[in-house]
């Protein structure tokens, strides 16, 4: 069933051209806030499909002062639909994408399934809209670090080429779920109570620790498979497909922001100050380093909020030549990350 969104306003009479949009995996965190996305921009709408497992078929999901039912995923769920926004794991959108294209919708896709497919644009809009415009049906939003490290590090690749990248990730537990997060709350709760708790969902005691990131381990090279995402996908964004980049990645009990320690090396020396001002100037990032206060970015500041911050902007002293600075960044994880790099994209499509 298609809910048409139906208020007798100016704005959604003057949406009648404006696309029926489908959210598959509607119920997870992301899901969640793409719909919150979709309401806080104003995304025009002539209807909304909300898709989930049929373990939540019949659950009533709030948008725009209405309740929307939650279906079934099926292979006829997109008959009708013009964009699709895919955010239930790789296997969904393996299993579905093409599915939605030949029913004449364009998906953008959340998941790893497609991200490295020469075919499809892997697109943060800020860093390269451009490459948009060369879709088949299938548009890949990036791994959540790699659009929010893209966000800071294009700017500055673009006024003084990148020659090396080294990062250190603090990933929260959004990242991996509605369920995961729902794990650190617990499993906080029992330590506080002195209780113990078995973790379910991540592989480790998650309360007042930290691990090394729960994707499968490349026995061989020692990197995960987040990790391995991560440089791909760095290298695809900013179109350096050679450049050196290296990450460490690992899951902190944090709800829903990212952080990152970046280093990067210039072909030349590149000032603080001339980093700082770049940054400052550039789209969806706000440069929080004030040295006096040691205020610099922090996931809490970083949660709920669409900017990308970034800070602790100083010449890396670990490179003698100078030609390399070290940043700190944090960015929402479901924002950024994901949902709102998606909705961003769904309405360059719109304008195309
Ligand atoms: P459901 O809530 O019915 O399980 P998260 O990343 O937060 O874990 O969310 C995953 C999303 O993917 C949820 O909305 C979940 O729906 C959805 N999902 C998982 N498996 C399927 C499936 N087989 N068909 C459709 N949606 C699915």
């Amino acid at each position: 069933m298609l809910t048409t969104l139906e208020e007798p306003t100016e704005a959604h009479q003057a949406q009648a051209g404006a696309p029926v949009v489908a959210i598959v995996g509607a119920t997870g965190a992301v899901g969640i806030e793409l719909l919150r996305c979709l309401e806080a921009r104003g995304f025009p709408l002539r209807g909304l499909k909300l898709l989930a497992s049929e373990r939540s078929a019949g659950r009533m999901l709030p948008f725009k002062g209405q309740d929307i039912r939650v279906e079934t995923l099926t292979e006829t769920s997109f008959d009708g639909v013009d964009i699709a926004l895919f955010s239930a794991g790789s296997g969904i959108s393996k299993r579905y994408a093409a599915t939605a294209v030949r029913a004449g919708a364009v998906v953008v896709d959340n998941s790893s399934a497609f991200r490295m497919d020469p075919d499809v644009p892997l697109v943060v809009p800020e860093v390269n809209a451009a490459t948009l415009r060369h879709h088949h049906g299938i548009i890949a939003n990036p791994n959540c670090v790699a659009a929010i490290a893209t966000v800071a590090l294009a700017p500055l690749h673009q006024a003084h080429p990148l020659r090396r990248i080294s990062m250190a990730t603090y990933q929260a537990a959004s990242g991996a779920g509605a369920a995961a997060m729902e794990e650190l709350r617990q499993s906080t709760a029992a330590f506080l109570a002195g209780q113990t708790y078995e973790p379910k969902v991540l592989p480790h005691p998650y309360a007042f620790n930290l691990f090394s990131h729960n994707a499968d381990v490349d026995p061989d090279s020692g990197y995960n498979g987040e990790e391995l995402k991560v440089v791909a996908e760095t290298r695809r964004i900013l179109d350096a497909d050679q450049l050196p980049i290296g990450v460490t990645c690992i899951r902190v009990p944090v709800l829903r922001a990212h952080a990152m320690a970046l280093t990067v090396e210039f072909d030349e020396i590149v000032s603080p100050a001339e980093a700082r001002a770049i940054l400052a100037a550039a789209p969806s990032l706000r440069v929080v380093d004030d040295r006096t206060t040691n205020h610099f970015p922090m996931p809490s500041e970083a949660s709920g909020q669409d900017d990308v911050l970034v800070g602790r902007i100083r010449t890396d002293s670990g490179d003698p030549s100078g030609r390399s600075l070290a940043l700190f960044v944090a960015g929402d994880q479901l924002l950024k990350g994901a949902a709102l790099n998606a909705v961003q994209i769904a309405e360059m499509l719109l304008r195309r």
